[in-house]
């Protein structure tokens, strides 16, 4: 048998007369840096509230600014909003993750046309058609427009889109004159909900074409104008969804047939 081997003996906890002051000390400095935090909080909330205030101010008169370009272009009432509901919703049909990565792309829609405020009036206003001169100047508004919202950083997802509204498929539009898949996706969307609201709404000159109508062009224009692939998107969702064009949408209105779909053939 083995004798067990003697354990050392532990000595016992030095009592140290400072350590309840210290232990006091400490749960002061606790208590003011908790105190500290919930103020920064407060303070940061604060922040944000103001920082989303101003940031609504900014989108009420951008908006109010496109409205009135709007009115002077004599665009039709409600344009710019069915723009951007139904611009949201094609896109988001098309590739959701492009709408979630951009939570301001709605505004590029509703802001497209924000640079015509660098456009003199009497070109922007005239009756009759342009010179090629006039056309000149007005063909500048995508680019005078992402220089006016470029510089906002909550607005970044929305420059894309509106410096390049105006380019075709075919590579024939401006203002970089960027062909197929070089346009961003956003603006080829915009393509085609732009000419399709043109058509189908009320103008001084001539009444709304028929939904149907309006489509076939679309349609026509597919490979030239717009992108053939959210062109087919594009039916398929005026297919299943309403479009008014009339009201003024805050939202995309519940699903209803507002056109018979297209027969196979
Ligand atoms: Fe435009």
């Amino acid at each position: 048998m083995i004798d067990p081997i003697p354990s050392p003996s532990v000595p016992g906890p030095i009592a140290d007369p400072e350590m309840p002051a210290v232990h006091e000390q400490l749960i002061v400095f606790a208590r003011e840096l908790g105190e500290l935090y919930r103020l920064e909080r407060a303070r940061s909330a604060e922040l944000e509230r103001v920082l989303a205030s101003l940031q609504e101010t900014y989108l009420a008169t951008m908006k109010s600014l496109a409205q009135v370009i709007e009115a002077k272009d004599r665009t039709t009432r409600g344009h710019l909003e069915r723009t951007q509901t139904y611009g949201v919703a094609l896109a988001r049909r098309i590739a959701p993750s492009l709408v979630d990565a951009s939570p301001t792309l709605g505004y590029g829609f509703f802001l497209h046309d924000i640079g015509k405020v660098g456009i003199p009036e009497h070109i922007l206003c005239k009756e009759g058609p342009l010179d090629d001169g006039e056309w000149e100047v007005m063909r500048r508004h995508p680019v005078i427009g992402a220089q006016i919202i470029a510089p906002i950083s909550f607005l970044s997802g929305a420059v894309e889109l509106i410096r390049h509204h105006h380019e075709r498929f075919d590579g024939s539009g401006y203002p970089d004159a960027l062909r197929g898949e070089e346009i961003p996706l956003t603006a080829r969307v915009f393509a085609v909900v732009d000419a399709f609201d043109a058509m189908t709404s009320e103008r001084p000159y001539r009444g709304p074409m028929q939904l149907e109508r309006a489509l076939d062009e679309i349609r026509r224009g597919a490979g030239a104008q717009f992108d053939p692939e959210v062109v087919r998107v594009f039916a398929q969702m005026i297919e299943e969804e309403s479009w008014d064009t009339d009201e003024v949408p805050e939202e995309l209105p519940p699903a209803r047939t507002a056109i018979a779909p297209q027969r196979a053939g």
